[in-house]
């Protein structure tokens, strides 16, 4: 498939690589997640990002054994994520959860497995209850990682949502060093210290919310609506939405963009062949930078590992 070639690749720490554009699927509604994902791969998407806690893994399964079984794509052409939810950070449920998720989408291995959250929370809780958090150790959680690395169940192991410092604490003491973080990344929030970071020890900044969520109906995103983006949008001809997701990629990061319709599945994959020249790029420096999913439930004055938002960010809030 033409698209698919084209498809540019990020090497990781492991030798492994990354497609440059995935496709989200957080707030992807079972019924239609499936349909998203089976478009975006008939369009030449190879990134597919899952997580436990999105429930809505078994539907993808389905849809990508369909696929493998007609012969639409190889399960080694596609590079699947998923990720380790709060509830599973013991470290024998590590392998318990992965497990879980495999058996959901019905594959042998993912690609890439991350720590969705440098949180712990209650084995068997279902809500964000400040009792449901609890102290959190992560070298411990990443020891447990590890050893699915090594049983070839991840091909990649990464986290999610690690603060710079976090990360560059994790990055003392790992055996295997993780090879991606993925967090927030879009032009209202940058992370240049973060990049900084991950650019100097060779770990993959993957960018989720790319576009900012505009659809999260709790979130007052306006990222597609900064004059900066939109001033680039129409020099180049292009919509908002592209140019943050070209941004993102001029700027070393995959992004992945979630949509479950096709217009703008397709939209998001046209960022690969051409590019936002410098001295519009340097229009980007102009936009107010905030964090916007900020992990409300996961700090608290008495429970858990972290009392304030400032303590799970590590002062980049
Ligand atoms: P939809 O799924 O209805 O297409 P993010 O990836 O930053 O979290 O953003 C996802 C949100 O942005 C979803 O609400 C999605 O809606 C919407 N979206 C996806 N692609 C585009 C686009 N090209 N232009 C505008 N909104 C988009």
């Amino acid at each position: 498939m033409a698209e698919a070639t084209e498809m540019p690749y990020i090497e990781l720490n492991t030798g492994f690589s990354i497609p440059a554009v995935g496709l989200g699927t957080w707030q992807s509604d079972p019924g239609v997640v499936g349909k998203a994902v089976e478009t975006a791969i008939k369009m030449g998407y190879r990134h597919i990002d899952c997580a436990q806690i999105y429930k809505n893994e078994k539907e993808i399964g389905e849809v990508l054994s369909r696929l493998f079984k007609d012969g639409v794509v190889k399960r080694r052409e596609l590079f699947i994520t998923s990720k380790l939810w709060n509830t599973n950070h013991a470290p024998e449920d590590v392998p318990v959860a992965l497990d879980k998720t495999l058996q959901d989408l019905q594959l042998e291995y993912v690609d890439l497995y991350l720590i969705h959250w440098p949180v712990s929370m209650k084995p068997g809780s279902v809500d964000f209850k400040p009792e449901n958090l609890m102290p959190t150790n992560i070298p411990r959680i990443w020891e447990a990682m590890e050893k699915v690395y090594d049983s070839g169940k991840a091909r990649v192991i990464g986290v999610s949502n690690f603060s710079t410092k976090k990360l560059e604490d994790l990055l003392q003491v790992a055996r295997t060093p993780p090879a991606v973080n993925q967090v927030e990344c879009h032009p209202s929030w940058q992370q240049a210290k973060l990049r900084e970071l991950c650019k100097s020890n060779n770990v993959h900044l993957s960018a989720y919310s790319p576009l900012g969520s505009p659809g999260t109906t709790w979130l007052k995103s306006d990222v597609l609506k900064q004059p900066a983006v939109i001033s680039v949008a129409e020099k180049l001809g292009k919509t908002p939405a592209q140019v943050c997701l070209r941004w993102g990629i001029q700027m070393g990061q995959s992004v992945l963009p979630k949509s479950t319709h096709e217009a703008r599945i397709k939209e998001n994959l046209d960022v690969l062949n051409w590019s936002i020249p410098d001295d519009l790029l340097a229009k980007f420096s102009e936009i107010p930078q905030a964090r916007l999913l900020k992990g409300a439930s996961f700090a608290h004055e008495t429970h858990g590992q972290y009392r304030t938002l400032e303590e799970l960010w590590d002062g980049e809030i």
